[in-house]
Order: C-alpha cells, then sequence, then structure tokens
C-alpha cells in the first residue's frame, strides 16, 4: 500500500453516478477516515466532479483538494466548486457548490492523455475566449493543438491563462446569479446535440458554439461579425462545426433544457469575440430561425 491510501474507480462518465460514490462512501468507512480526513481527487472531469461531492456529503462535509489530469479539468471542471454526479440520462442532477482547499497542477500528467481528450479540453478553452478574451482568442489562431502538445512553456501558460478566466467569473459570481451563466455559451444547443448524437461533450460544444454565433448574427443583425472567424478556429483545433441532425428532435429537447424559462430560453450570445450577453429568446422566435442556425 502507498503512504497514502488509495481509492480507484473504472474511467468514464458512465461511472460518474451514485453507485460509485456508494463504493467510494464505503471504503472511506472501511479505511476509518473521520471528520479530518482530507481527500485529494486525482484525474479528469469525472473524477474532480465526484471528489468534491463525496467531500460535501461525507460526514456532512469533509476537506478536499483536486489534481486535474485532463486538459478539460485543468481548465474547466477542477475549477469554480461545482461538483456532482449524473442520473441515468441527466447530466449533473445531483450535486453541490463547494470549493477546494488547492487545485494543484502538474502538466507533465498530460504526456499520457489521448489526443481525443486534447480537443475536448480544447473546446473550452476556445468558449472561454469566445466570451472574454479577444486577446487569448487571437493566440490560439497563432498555434495548433501540435504546438501545444509539444511545447511545455505554451501549453502551461494557456492553461494558467484559462485557470484566471474561469476563476475571475466564479469569484464574481460563485452561485450563478449572474456573470457565471456566460460559460454556458455554446451548451444549451450543445447539450441537446449531445444528448440526441451520443457525441463528445467538446465535439457537441464546438457545434453548440457554431448555432449560437448564427443566432448571435440573427438577434444582432450587421453587428456581430465574428461568425466565420470562430468557425475557422474551431476547425482548426480539429473540432466539427456541424452535424446532419434531426432539427424537430434537437427543438424537443431544448424546449426541456433545465435552462429554460416560461416560453423561451436564455441564450448567450457574442456580440464580438470576447464579449458576451445573456439574451432571451421566445420558443417562437428560435422555432423561426433553428433551421438556419444548427
Ligand atoms: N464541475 C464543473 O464545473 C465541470 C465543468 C466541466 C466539465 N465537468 C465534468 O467533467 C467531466 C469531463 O471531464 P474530462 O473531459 O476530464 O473527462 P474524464 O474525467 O472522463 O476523462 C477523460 C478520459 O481521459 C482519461 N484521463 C484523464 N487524465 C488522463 C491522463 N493524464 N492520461 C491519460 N488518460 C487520462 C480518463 O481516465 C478518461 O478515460 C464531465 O463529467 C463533466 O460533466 C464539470
Ligand atoms: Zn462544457
Amino acid at each position: 500500500m502507498s503512504a497514502f491510501p488509495v481509492i480507484k474507480f473504472a474511467a468514464g462518465e458512465e461511472f460518474k453516478k451514485q453507485a460509485t460514490v456508494d463504493h467510494i462512501i464505503r471504503e472511506l468507512i472501511n479505511l476509518g477516515a473521520h471528520k479530518n480526513t482530507f481527500l485529494i481527487g486525482v484525474g479528469g472531469g469525472v473524477v474532480t466532479d465526484i471528489t468534491g461531492y463525496v467531500a460535501a456529503v461525507y460526514m456532512r462535509g469533509i476537506q478536499f483538494g483536486l489534481v486535474p489530469t485532463s486538459v478539460l479539468s485543468m481548465v474547466d471542471a477542477a475549477i469554480g466548486g461545482k461538483n456532482g454526479i449524473d442520473v441515468g440520462v441527466y447530466k449533473n442532477m445531483v450535486g453541490t457548490i463547494r470549493q477546494p482547499e488547492f487545485i494543484f497542477y502538474d502538466y507533465s500528467f498530460l504526456e499520457t492523455l489521448p489526443v481525443k481528450e486534447w480537443i475536448n479540453g480544447f473546446a473550452e478553452i476556445i468558449k472561454h475566449a469566445c466570451i472574454k478574451d479577444a486577446l487569448l482568442f487571437a493566440v490560439l489562431e497563432k498555434y495548433s493543438l501540435h504546438d501545444y502538445q509539444t511545447d511545455k512553456t505554451l501549453i502551461a501558460d494557456l492553461i494558467e491563462k484559462n485557470v484566471e478566466i474561469k476563476s475571475l467569473i466564479v469569484t464574481h459570481d460563485e452561485f450563478e446569479q449572474g456573470e457565471r451563466k456566460l460559460l454556458n455559451f455554446g451548451h444549451t444547443i450543445g447539450h441537446a446535440i449531445e444528448n440526441l448524437h451520443a457525441i463528445p461533450h467538446g465535439h457537441a460544444v464546438s457545434i453548440g458554439m457554431v448555432a449560437a454565433c448564427n443566432l448571435s448574427e440573427q438577434v444582432n443583425g450587421l453587428h456581430f461579425k465574428d461568425a466565420a472567424r470562430i468557425v475557422k478556429l474551431l476547425a482548426q483545433y480539429h473540432l466539427p462545426v456541424d452535424v446532419e441532425t434531426d432539427h424537430a428532435k434537437v427543438f424537443e429537447v431544448l424546449k426541456m433544457d433545465k435552462k429554460r424559462k416560461d416560453d423561451g430560453v436564455h441564450f448567450i450570445l457574442l456580440k464580438s469575440i470576447g464579449n458576451a450577453e445573456i439574451k432571451f429568446i421566445s420558443l417562437t422566435d428560435l422555432e423561426k430561425h433553428f433551421k438556419e442556425i444548427v
């Protein structure tokens, strides 16, 4: 046994569920974990989400720290305190908001990360640039995924910048009353497509961002001119920018989205690259434009 007892579980989103939480809790009890036990989650977003959740409920809360090992968990999942599990098809249905004592970054973990997981992570990085940082967007345009995979300084700087962007948003609005909602850019239509097509989250968010750009064009008229630049950047990082889909079905799923209010949906749209806004779009208006945006 290593100096610290280790609890393991199988990889994959399908294990981000209550049964895994029960397994970890039973292990903690077997190990004699108590109120002052410190839990450390080492892994991708599934591990960081479950660690935060178990730490929130075990003995009504113990301290925890996170060691993210995927690009996505480094720039997104480990930051901000949201944790939780899926219930069947309902993603992140159960969870709490609770901050870790620390997040520890070691970029050498990324040496073993499969390329498809790198691509997933870059969808959220491009999202951060779109909603908050035109300069970061321009930096991303200059490089390729391969550059980031092979240059440690480049990837370290990029991850630090993204940690800064997400942390700042979360510090201003921990409980998602306003600004934190901007992080949902690409996720409304993205989630609907992810559910229907069972494609990776980053791919779905990429398609969702393109749809949100098209919607931004419709809503903000001639003022928004950056859609083509965003599509080009997503493709540059090997992300899909469209999908053959059943529009009626996507629209049905969208109507049931948990962010839906009354007879419309709150969308995150762009005024320009780096400048996002929350806009309420009625279901009638959305339906009118739907075929042109997805
Ligand atoms: N809490 C939040 O705010 C938040 C934000 C975004 C995403 N998330 C959650 O994060 C999860 C997705 O995270 P993810 O993309 O990291 O997925 P993941 O945790 O499933 O990791 C993806 C795959 O990469 C493997 N892996 C991780 N690090 C590795 C490494 N260094 N070397 C080799 N393989 C490695 C994992 O075992 C897994 O097979 C989703 O459940 C999502 O809901 C949470
Ligand atoms: Zn996401």
